[in-house]
């Protein structure tokens, strides 16, 4: 199969990577608006490369491609695919505007194509293990969720993800991770979010770095998001991209809990930890008890909370096989209408109902 990737900055490099360790793929093409980009990845990754998307497009052969640009080129990148007839992985967030999102989504089931998000804690083992312990009754029916996110401010001046115009927001780059979680664990629709956010604590960065964020289910479960960017020690680097040995004890958190009718569970990314929680039969006497604890190498990191190489090689598995997305489009379009909702929220410090966003 011939594959191409759009934008071949930090992710779409590690997307060519992952793309030759590949069976099924037997060509590479990339493309990137940076000419000099274009020339470095022909060098250092030995790759075909080009300025000409439309090289691109017009090239039957080519039936995958990689959307990895900023967030601002993703509607127009991932429609251009789609109408041209490849089969698309567009990374999160979908798009910085949720009419964009929408125009994604119609233009795949318009054309019954292949449209797949990157939310690839969907294919973390940490977080899957805590959705085969849901899927297997082990924690009863889910009521409530927490995630506590504390990170230093490792985006640096200057850099896209830093504007409104080019990042969307912060909600939408960072936390629809760990919002698209609780909507995959939970399993029902959310119908409210309520958020707050406090004055920036990093002054130069132009998008909210702080939120408080609650939202409610039509099962009833209530969900959490605390994220704080800032007072973890300062690390120059994505914490969750680089050994987290570094930042264990020094402030940074990714904690969630999950607690459900029957029991609890806790996955902890900087204690390298999952555990769970069993309850006693409730209505003679509610006791909770660890009943399992895992914990992995330093060296499966990457598999077990940020596995886009697991994500991309199914990716090109299910096109080479003919099948349909993991996850439908469809859904990642209900994570990003949760992201713009929380974003509403906190900028008119209300309640807002999903039904307000379509
Ligand atoms: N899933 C994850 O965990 C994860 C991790 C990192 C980044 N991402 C996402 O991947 C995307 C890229 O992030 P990054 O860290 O590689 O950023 P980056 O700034 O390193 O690279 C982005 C590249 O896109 C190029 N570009 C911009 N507009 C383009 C266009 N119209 N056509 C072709 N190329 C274009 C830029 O020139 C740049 O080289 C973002 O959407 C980001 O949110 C996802």
């Amino acid at each position: 199969m011939r594959v191409a990737v759009l934008g071949v900055g930090g992710n779409g490099t590690g997307k060519v990577r992952v793309l030759r360790t590949c069976p099924e793929v037997d060509s590479i093409i990339v493309t990137d608006v940076r000419e000099q980009r274009v020339r470095e990845v022909a060098d250092e990754l030995d790759v075909e490369a080009t300025t000409d998307l439309d090289r691109i497009l017009n090239d039957r052969d080519v039936q995958l491609a990689f959307v990895s640009s900023s967030n601002d080129a993703h509607r127009e990148l991932t429609v251009a695919a789609i109408e041209a007839g490849k089969a698309v992985l567009c990374e999160k967030p979908m798009a910085n505007t949720l009419d964009d999102a929408r125009a994604m989504v119609e233009a795949a089931e318009r054309r019954d194509a292949y449209l797949e998000i990157g939310f690839e804690l969907r294919h973390s083992k940490l977080y899957m293990k805590i959705k085969q312990w849901i899927d297997d009754g082990l924690l009863g029916d889910v009521l409530n969720t927490h995630c506590l996110f504390v990170s230093s401010a490792y985006w640096p001046k200057g850099t896209w993800r830093l504007k409104p115009e080019t990042c969307g927001s912060m909600f939408g780059e960072k936390l629809s991770h760990y919002v698209d979680l609780p909507r995959w664990w939970v399993g029902g629709n959310v119908t409210h979010v309520h958020a707050q956010c406090a004055p920036n604590a990093v002054p130069y960065y132009e998008i909210n770095d702080n939120y408080h964020t609650t939202y409610r289910f039509d099962t009833g479960a209530v969900s959490h998001l605390t994220f704080m960017m800032a007072p973890a020690a300062t690390f120059q680097g994505d914490p969750l991209q680089n050994v987290i040995d570094q930042q264990t004890g020094d402030g940074h958190e990714l904690r969630y809990l999950v607690q459900g009718t029957h029991g609890a569970a806790e996955a902890n990314v900087f204690s390298r930890t999952i555990r769970r929680w069993q309850f006693s039969n409730q209505e003679e006497d509610f006791t909770s008890k660890v009943v399992e604890e895992l914990t992995w190498p330093a060296a499966e990191d990457h598999d077990y909370f940020h596995n886009t190489t697991d994500q991309t090689k199914e990716v090109v598995r299910r096109v080479a096989e003919g099948l349909g997305p993991a996850t439908p489009a469809r859904d990642a379009y209900e994570t990003t209408r949760l992201c713009f909702a929380a974003e509403a929220a906190a900028a008119a410090g209300r309640v807002v109902a999903l039904d307000e966003f379509v």
